[in-house]
């Protein structure tokens, strides 16, 4: 994933942004560059690894003082040099480096190149950098105003370091959706898309927040919002080691990947939503759309945390879009004779967009004539590039093995996969547009079950000596039992198992006595009072209960042991909030267990053989 890395002061700016850069290297990337500023501007950009870069470099004096650098992953166009960044306007009078998305860049293009811009890549980012020129040659006062002007026009996503010859005592960064962190010395200031790449320098940082500009200068720092009022924010000292840097301050990658599960959402959700006409707007079907409209049933296909997704996209789709949708695993689709028709679509789900099986199951799929679709969340891989549209999740890298925050980010692209769908056929426009505001309000929703994590945490401590678990949901939320109990026996290698609550009772009831706890997910829903029935049945027999309901019950804290709440939404959506607490159950679970959940053993994060 794209990495960037800005200096401005008096040292040589060009070390410091090549060490920035290879301390981002641990995000993945496929190209890097380097722009720096001494009389003019001058850039050097390369596909592959640093080491190439730095090979293209050698023997080159740049001696500057300012500079921005940046590491890329391939979105727009193929990691080749000229779409690596920094990009630059007509004249390369300014250049910038960009993490993040521009979603309306095809039109702004249109419109700058009618204008007589031309471009050289075929990036969404260097649209940015020619309508800055464009707002520069139409009057703007500055630097800072232009880059304000381009991105108020600008639909998307954005961290983004700016430098110009003519303003050659600056750097200019915003950020909306992508990180952005300024870190503060004596005479000279840096910014970065990640921590990491500057702790070696200074450990006075200031975090960006989403809508927030900011001018850099060898002196500091100004902060101001999209509207140009200022903004104060004072430094904060931060005493990470490099690789708490990377956690965020947090002890594992999985503590810090389920608490930017908020963000997370509204990245997969960014732009997306049309809220008039309650629509989802996903660019990456758009060639397809036709082809959706006549398809009469989906396959979805994936292995691990991303087939339970699956289950529930099927219990979305199905019963809010009305198209019959069946859910495969990738190693067992590859070796069945899957029924395919000109009207099925097969959607591969993948994080990594790198699973053997589901790759495999995909190729299959491919040959018999299906349309392809993908929800993959990293970009440019195999899945993302074999399919024949699909939708990326802009979850950011997920690095903790066991998925947290990528799941999430399936749940909701497969909601509004479902909205799609759903206003193709017969859904209507209200309850169109009722989803799409649910769906803006779970990011709030899941900050106050994140809020909880202390309780959950106590709770956790209380119930890790068992040595195995039953977890229960109707509906929806029986995928998110088998996720739920995925994520126990990930990381703490406690037993668990996941059942559709109706079903308990044609086996796993037997298994319960006082020892052998039951997390059971009954929020007020259509279903509750034959969830609460379930209930009864194992505290019958001994069986401790856990519950997890919808704020404002009184009553399931009567028969249960322990009790968490959530926030109710529809149905549809709930499970996107029942999957918090028990990802974060299974972390407590784990942590207090003396385990590394960043490193369950015998797991690996993408398996990429059969
Ligand atoms: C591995 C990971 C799981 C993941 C699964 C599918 O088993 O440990 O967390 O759900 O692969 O990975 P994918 O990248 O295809 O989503």
């Amino acid at each position: 994933m794209c990495g960037i890395i800005g200096y401005i002061g008096k040292r040589e700016a060009l070390p410091i942004l090549l060490e920035g850069l290879k301390r981002l290297e641990y995000r993945g990337y496929d190209s890097a560059g380097v722009c720096v500023s001494a009389q003019g501007l001058t850039t050097v950009r390369s596909p592959g690894k640093i080491k190439n870069l730095e090979e293209k470099l050698a023997g080159r004096s740049l001696s500057a003082s300012v500079g921005i650098g940046h590491t890329r992953w391939a979105t727009h166009g193929p990691p080749v040099e000229k779409n690596t960044h920094p990009h630059a306007d007509c004249h390369g009078r300014l250049s910038l480096v960009h993490n993040g998305i521009i979603e309306n860049y095809s039109e702004l293009r249109r419109k700058l190149e009618s204008q007589g811009h031309v471009f050289s890549s075929d990036t969404d980012t260097e649209t940015l950098a020619h309508l800055i020129e464009q707002l520069l040659s139409d009057g703007a006062s500055d630097l800072p105003s232009a880059v304000r002007a381009a991105l108020k026009q600008v639909r998307g996503t954005y961290g983004l370091a700016v430098i110009s010859q003519d303003y050659p005592d600056v750097i200019v960064v915003a950020r909306l959706g992508s990180p952005i962190v300024l870190g503060i010395g004596d005479g000279e200031s840096f910014v970065a898309s990640d921590a990491s790449a500057i702790l070696g320098h200074t450990r006075r940082v200031v975090f960006l927040d989403d809508g927030e500009m900011a001018t850099l200068t060898g002196d500091g720092y100004q902060v101001r919002s999209l509207d140009d009022s200022p903004i104060q924010k004072t430094p904060e000292e931060v005493d990470w080691s490099d690789e708490q840097a990377q956690k965020n301050g947090q002890p594992h990658f999985m503590l810090k990947e389920m608490l930017e599960q908020p963000d997370v959402v509204r990245n997969s959700l960014r732009g997306r939503l049309d809220l008039g006409d309650g629509l989802a707007v996903l660019g990456g079907l758009r060639d397809v759309a036709d082809r959706l409209r006549q398809i009469d049933r989906l396959i979805i296909v994936a292995c691990g945390s991303a087939y339970y997704a699956g289950l529930v996209g099927e219990y979305m789709i199905e019963a809010n879009a009305g198209v019959p949708v069946e859910v495969e695993l990738g190693s067992e689709f590859r070796y069945r004779k899957p029924i395919i028709t000109p009207q099925t679509a097969v959607l591969a789900i993948s994080q990594s967009g790198e699973t053997a099986d589901t790759l495999a199951a995909l190729r299959e799929a491919k040959m018999k004539g299906a349309l392809t679709l993908g929800i993959v969340n990293a970009v440019g891989s195999t899945i993302a590039r074999e399919t024949d549209a699909g939708v990326y999740n802009h979850a950011g890298p997920e690095v903790g093995v066991a998925s947290t925050k990528a799941f999430v980010s399936q749940l909701t692209v497969l909601a509004l996969l479902t909205l799609f769908l759903g206003r193709q056929r017969q859904m209507s426009v209200t309850y169109g547009n009722k989803l799409a505001q649910e769906l803006l309000h779970l990011p709030d929703m899941i900050q106050k079950i994140l809020d909880q994590r202390q309780n959950i945490e106590l709770l956790a401590k209380r119930w890790a000596g068992a040595s195995d678990m039953l977890y229960l949901g109707r509906n929806y939320l029986a995928p998110i039992a088998f996720e739920g109990a995925l994520k126990l026996k990930e990381v703490s290698y406690i037993h668990a198992e996941g059942y559709a609550a109706g079903e308990m009772k044609h086996g796993p009831i037997a298994l319960i006595d006082p020892g052998f706890p039951c997390l059971v997910m009954c929020p007020e829903d259509s279903l509750y009072e034959k969830t609460k029935s379930n209930i009864q049945e194992l505290k019958a027999r001994g069986g401790p209960i856990i519950a997890l309901t919808t704020e404002d019950n009184q009553e399931v804290s009567q028969f249960a042991d322990d009790v968490i709440f959530m926030s109710k939404t529809i149905e549809m959506l709930q499970p996107i909030l029942s999957v918090i607490p028990l990802q974060l159950f299974a972390y407590y679970v784990a942590v207090s267990k003396g385990f590394d959940p960043d490193k369950p053993r015998n797991l690996a994060k993408s398996v990429t053989v059969e």
